[in-house]
This record gives C-alpha cells, structure tokens and sequence, in this order.
C-alpha cells in the first residue's frame, strides 16, 4: 500500500471521529499547532491525529519536497514548461547571498532595481503627485491592490487606485474626479500583450493628453518586456524591469509592488520584503513537523485529496484582508489547478481546491450559513491578530475577535439534537411542533478549521502571511506532481476572445462558431444601441 493508500485507509477509519474527542486527555492546542517568532498556526481543530500528520509528512518527504524547495531557491529551472527558474524570493532576499540563475548572480540587479524603485518612489512621495492609478490584472493588479488596502494604516503618500478589468466601467469611475496634471499612471504587465491592460493604458494616456497631463512624464511601466514597453512611448527611465523568473502571481516583491512602495514609503517595504525573508528563511530551515508553509500544506492535502472537500474558505478576521481570498485565489487556483503531471502523465488524484472566502465578519452574515448547516464540508482557514490599529476602538476588536474564535468553536462543537431540543423546550415548545424546530436548530459539527494569529497586521506581518501562502502553495504542487509556475490554462481563452472581436464588432461573421456563441453574438449586435 502506497502513503496515499494508507491515509485514505485512515480517513475511512476516522471519518466519523469527533474532532472534539482528540483533545482529551492530552494538550493537543499544544501539540497540533506550531509557531514562529512572529505568528502561530492553530490546526488542532482538524481531524488529524498523530499517525495520520506522520504519513502526510511522509507524503511529502517521498515527494521530495525538501529538495525541490532547495532546488527553487537555488535557482533551479523548476519550471520545466516554460524552462525557467522560479525565484521571486531572490526579490526579498535583502540579506541573503548570491543567487545564480545560467551561471550569474541575479542579486547585483535586484538591488540595483530596488534602489531605483525606492528614489522614484521617494520623488513621487515629494512631489505633487496626488493620485497614482495602477493598471493591470491578475498578479499584476491581485498583489499591490490588495497589499494597499491591508496596509492603510501606514499608507502616506499619494492615494492609489486601480484598475484592472477591460470592461470601461472601472477606468471611467477610477479617473473621473482624478486631476491628469497630479496623477501618475503606472503601466503594470510582465508581458506588456495582456489585452485588458494594454487597453486600458491606452484609454489613460488619452485622458492624460485630453485633460492637460503629461503622458511621458506621468506614465511608469513595470514589464519583462523593455522593447514592448519602448513601443508604448514610455522613457526608459520610468520603466523597472524584472525577469522571467518571476511569475505573475509572484510579482509582488519587486517592481509590480510600486504603487505599494509609493503608498508606504521604501522603508515599509522594506519591512514587507523583510517579513517575506523570514518566512522563506523559516521554511527553507525549519523540520517538518516545525514548518509553517509545510503544514499548513499538509491540512490542505488532507483536506482536498484525502478527505475530498472539493473547496476551503480563507476567512481573515480584518477588513483590511478582504481582497486577500481574492489574491490566494489567483496564487492557488492558477498555481495548482493543473490536470497533467511534471512528466506528461495525467494527475491521478484531485488537484487544487476551490479557494474563495470574505472578510469576517462580514462573510458570517452572507455565506456561514451552508459552512455550519449545509451538505457539504468546507475547511476554513481563519485568520485574526491580536491588536488592530484603532487603540481607541478596542472594544471593536474585541468583538471581531471573539466572532472568529466563536465560529471554529461553533464549527467543531456542532449543537446535537438533544440540545436543541432543550433550546426549544425552555421557549416553551414541546410535542411535534418543538422536534420539527429542534431538527432545523442541529448543527452537525465536526467541522475542520484551522487558525493564524499574529500580533498586528504590519508590513512584516503582511510579508510573512502571504509567503507562507506562497510555500504552501509550492508544497502542495510538488506532492501532486504539477508544475505550479505555468498557466496555460489561460491561453485558450485569450485566443478565442482575440478572434471574437471583430465577430461583436460586426467586421467578421459568425462562421466557424458553435451554435450557442453564434446566436449570442447575433442578440447582442441586434439588441446594441446604434
Ligand atoms: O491570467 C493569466 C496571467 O498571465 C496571469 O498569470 C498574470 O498575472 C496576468 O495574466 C497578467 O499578466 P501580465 O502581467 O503579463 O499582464
């Protein structure tokens, strides 16, 4: 039997097992739970037990997980598709040595960009730039939209807005009320092809020219692809490259994370990068059974491949982190969504989960609900600090707090049958009528959680959780056998939205395509304003 054989064993055996029960007689909040110096993670209210957290990490070492972590940051091409090397974490590694990818040391151009970064970022700040306006999407829109929300409370330069999407919608509402003449456009795309962005960067210099701004002052781009973004008209000064290594859901960390540098000025980004270090230093020293990123990859891989829960909440206890379901759901989805193996051969087991979520508590008033009651098991993964930035709001923390820690208690406790009826009795039901209420009142517990805790929501805070993601991510990619730095599964799509357009623009027609799409286009032309 090989070590899946045995954990599927091992889930039929325990399937029903109460959670709850796992912690008598023993200090398990202790023993299923791990921390750095900096953040604690709480898996203690999973069903795993000893036995079965010894055959995951035995999963994991036959899987060679320990090597091709270093392989990764050795620069190895562990991207075999595309044939590159994976190393966003060359782009925090502020203390760390050289990094060789074909034979040279990547670090000397890191540095160097990051200082360029960090003397335009520190001449926007002083100048009269009132409004930078990012345009991107996908990792080059997910990452810095997201990091500027979690961090407002240290956000003091110029505000910052985003757009992403090619509907004219969001460039409309974003630049209207913006002054082109204090604005500064910041063209975000590793490619610089991606259709959305192109379009609307496009559209932004026209409003720039329209309105008495100045394009070739005022525009930034951030790419791979200097000659692209040479053919743009954008001055080679105001251009920060960055390499192929560096995968789009990975970009944060260097020059895609501009518009944050701008936001919280080179130190607080330092600091980010710095919480990043940390977390890679943590994963790339510490034991298995010591690892952050390794075991919360674990209790994924328990949770979808073994116990087949098709999806998992991420539930951060803080407002600032509601776009952060959104940026894990890009970082895991496209990473790890993936059906064939490193070799060619097919998957034979589930792939990545579907990751979605809200920010609490605002998600236990909309969709908590079917997490509790419902028919289907999804692990969540909350998250909450221990202070938030209001000193004079304590109470308010105190309560979302006690809101996140309630719903894993609620979660994993459940309320039998027979205290639901006691609920009823005592509002003075009894007979028929109070079984019928006591059944809907039942929740069936038993159900998997796990929880980060960490002091403050801070730059460094911020670095650590999201690379700790990062590695999770790695972990269970390399366990399913998938490579976790390509996408094509994007491409198809583009294809065929690229030959559609002249088909919704009228100049082609609609031969060649399926029925369906046939008829929507010819709705969509018949029923459009002339
Ligand atoms: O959706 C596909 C994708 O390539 C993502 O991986 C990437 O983050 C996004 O498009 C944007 O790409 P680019 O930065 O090249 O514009």
């Amino acid at each position: 039997m090989d070590i899946w054989d045995t954990l599927r064993t091992r889930q039929d055996a325990i399937a029903e097992r109460p959670i709850l029960a796992l912690f008598e007689g023993t200090d398990r909040a202790a023993e299923f739970s791990l921390s750095t110096q900096y953040m604690a993670f709480d898996y203690s209210k999973t069903n795993i037990d000893a036995d079965t957290r010894a055959d995951l990490i035995a999963l994991a070492e036959a899987a060679g997980v320990a090597q091709k972590r270093d392989a990764m940051f050795a620069g190895e091409k562990i991207n075999a598709t595309e044939d590159r090397a994976v190393l966003h974490t060359a782009l925090r590694n502020l203390d760390g040595g050289s990094v060789m990818v074909d034979g040279q040391d990547v670090m000397p151009e890191v540095h160097a960009t990051l200082e360029r970064m960090r003397t335009f970022s520190k001449q926007v700040r002083s100048s009269n730039i009132t409004d930078v306006v990012n345009i991107g999407i996908g990792g080059s829109d997910l990452g810095p939209a997201m990091a500027v929300a979690a961090l407002a409370p240290y956000h003091d330069g110029p505000r910052c807005h985003f757009v992403s999407n090619v509907d004219g919608a969001h460039i409309a509402d974003t630049l209207r009320g913006l002054d082109a003449k204090t604005t500064l456009v910041i063209v975000a795309s590793k490619t610089f092809t991606t259709i959305e962005t192109m379009t609307n960067a496009r559209t932004a210099r026209a409003w720039m020219v329209d309105h008495g701004g100045d394009p070739e002052t005022q525009f930034t781009a951030l790419s791979t692809a200097e000659d692209k973004t040479g053919q743009f008209g954008i001055d080679p000064a105001q251009v920060f490259g960055f390499e192929d290594w560096v995968g789009g859901r990975y970009s944060l960390w260097g020059p895609i994370g501009l518009s944050l540098m701008i936001a919280i000025g080179a130190e607080g980004f330092d600091t980010f990068l710095r919480g990043a270090q940390a977390m890679d230093t943590h994963f790339k020293a510490a034991e298995p059974l010591e690892n952050m990123p390794m075991m919360l990859a674990l209790v994924g891989i328990w949770h979808n491949q073994i116990c087949g829960y098709a999806t998992r909440a991420v539930l951060p206890y803080d407002q600032r982190l509601n776009m952060l379901p959104d940026y894990f759901q890009q970082l895991e989805m496209e990473s790890n969504g993936k059906a064939v193996q490193m070799d060619g051969s097919d998957v034979d087991n589930n792939t990545g989960p579907v990751v979605w979520g809200a920010a609490g508590t605002n998600g236990q008033h909309a969709f908590y609900q079917l997490i509790h009651q419902g028919t289907r098991v999804i692990p969540c993964e909350f998250m909450v600090a221990a202070n938030g930035h209001e000193p004079e709001l304590a109470h308010h923390h105190h309560l979302l707090v006690a809101n996140c820690l309630a719903q894993s208690e609620a979660l994993m406790q459940g309320r039998s049958l027979t205290q639901a009826r006691k609920i009823m009795a005592d509002k003075g039901l009894s007979g028929e009528a109070l079984e019928r209420q006591a059944r809907h009142r039942v929740f069936p517990g038993n159900r998997p959680s796990t929880t980060l805790v960490y002091e403050r929501l801070d730059p460094f805070t911020l670095g650590q959780i999201i690379a700790l993601y990062e590695h999770r991510v790695f972990v269970e990619g390399v366990i399913l056998g998938i490579n976790s730095y390509d996408q094509w599964g994007v491409e198809l799509g583009k294809e065929l939205a690229t030959s559609l357009q002249p088909v919704v623009e009228g100049t082609a027609g609609t031969d060649g395509k399926d029925g369906s799409t046939a008829a929507l286009v010819e709705y969509l032309i018949k029923h459009r304003d002339r």
